[in-house]
């Protein structure tokens, strides 16, 4: 497996987004654990959750509590970098709600400790921008849980470019991630991906091939990926990986999956190189 850097770790350079699992049309317990596994088998050493990965209020954490059950059952499980976040709620009814105050972003930092059971998060991201609290505010909070231990390392999301360097400041230029949207759909984060190039950041593009309900159009919507897919004997949905590990050595897509077959073949795409003519045409596509 290829790897790629998250600030002092080295992890595989394909994730395992884990959201799918936790969230409206999850599968069953024993599929999601299967799927972990299968992503652990296949050598992959990072797994992106978040606290407010569930659906019912009654159930926060759910994907935490999931993650750490697959972990605990596998012989890998140690090896794995658990990026996780907060600063998103889920009420109940469907929607996602925000909290980024410092008071709620220690107290669910804490309850991420417990529910992984370890002594330190390995990543702690910054899930999103609370308007009703000043940005600095929210990531002063993240620095402090860094300073005291509780986390080993930090990371945002859906951030601007200002933000990104506000972040970097706020935490002592010990920012190590920025996780935002980014697809063939959606390519508006290209100068936030950019951005991380130049600083030596990583960068972790969320729903990469388009999201749960739109993953399979990838080989009709997007013509030039299906061709090229054909061409290397392949799903589009891996020349879509493949194209964006090749923008920068500072990606490090996280794909989302609910089945162990789906996380097998985006696993693959760290292997798959692509052609500069290959990849300036996605780029175009
Ligand atoms: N920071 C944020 O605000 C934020 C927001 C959204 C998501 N995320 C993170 O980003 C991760 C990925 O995003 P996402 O799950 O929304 O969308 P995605 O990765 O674009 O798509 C996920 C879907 O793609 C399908 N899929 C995966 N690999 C495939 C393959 N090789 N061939 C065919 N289908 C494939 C999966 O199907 P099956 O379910 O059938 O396996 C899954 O349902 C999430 O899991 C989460 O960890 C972060």
């Amino acid at each position: 497996m290829h790897t790629r850097r998250i600030g002092d770790i080295e992890v595989s350079a394909i994730g395992l987004g884990a959201m799918p699992m936790s969230i409206e049309g999850r599968p069953d317990e024993a599929r999601s654990l299967a799927t972990v596994h299968a992503a652990l088998d296949a050598g992959l050493t990072l797994i992106d959750t978040a606290d407010a990965y569930h659906m019912g209020a009654d159930e926060v954490g759910h994907n935490e509590t999931l993650i750490a059950k697959a972990l605990a059952t596998h012989d890998r499980g140690q090896d794995v970098l658990v990026a996780t976040k907060g600063g998103h709620l889920r009420p109940g009814d469907g929607s996602w709600t925000l909290d980024g105050s410092p008071g709620h972003l220690k107290e669910a930092c804490e309850a991420s400790l417990r529910r992984l059971g370890v002594e330190a998060i390995g990543l702690y991201q910054f899930h999103r921008p609370d308007p009703k609290v000043p940005y600095a505010e929210s990531v002063g909070a993240i620095r402090d849980l860094l300073d005291e231990g509780k986390i080993r390392m930090a990371g945002i999301s859906n951030a601007d470019p200002e933000q990104i360097g506000q972040a970097n400041e706020i935490l002592g230029g010990r920012l190590v991630a920025v996780q935002n949207q980014f697809s063939p759909a959606f390519r508006s984060s290209e100068p936030e991906l950019r951005l991380c190039d130049e600083l030596g950041i990583a960068f972790l593009p969320w729903s990469p091939l388009g999201g749960i309900s739109r993953a399979g159009e990838l080989g009709s919507a997007h013509a030039p990926f299906a061709r090229i897919a054909a061409a290397h004997g392949v799903s589009p949905q891996r020349v879509c990986l493949a194209w964006m590990l090749a923008k920068s050595p500072v990606v490090v897509p996280i794909p989302g999956a609910s089945r162990p077959e789906t996380i097998r073949d985006s696993s693959a795409a760290a292997d798959l190189v692509l052609t500069p003519e290959e990849v300036a045409e996605l780029d175009a596509a």
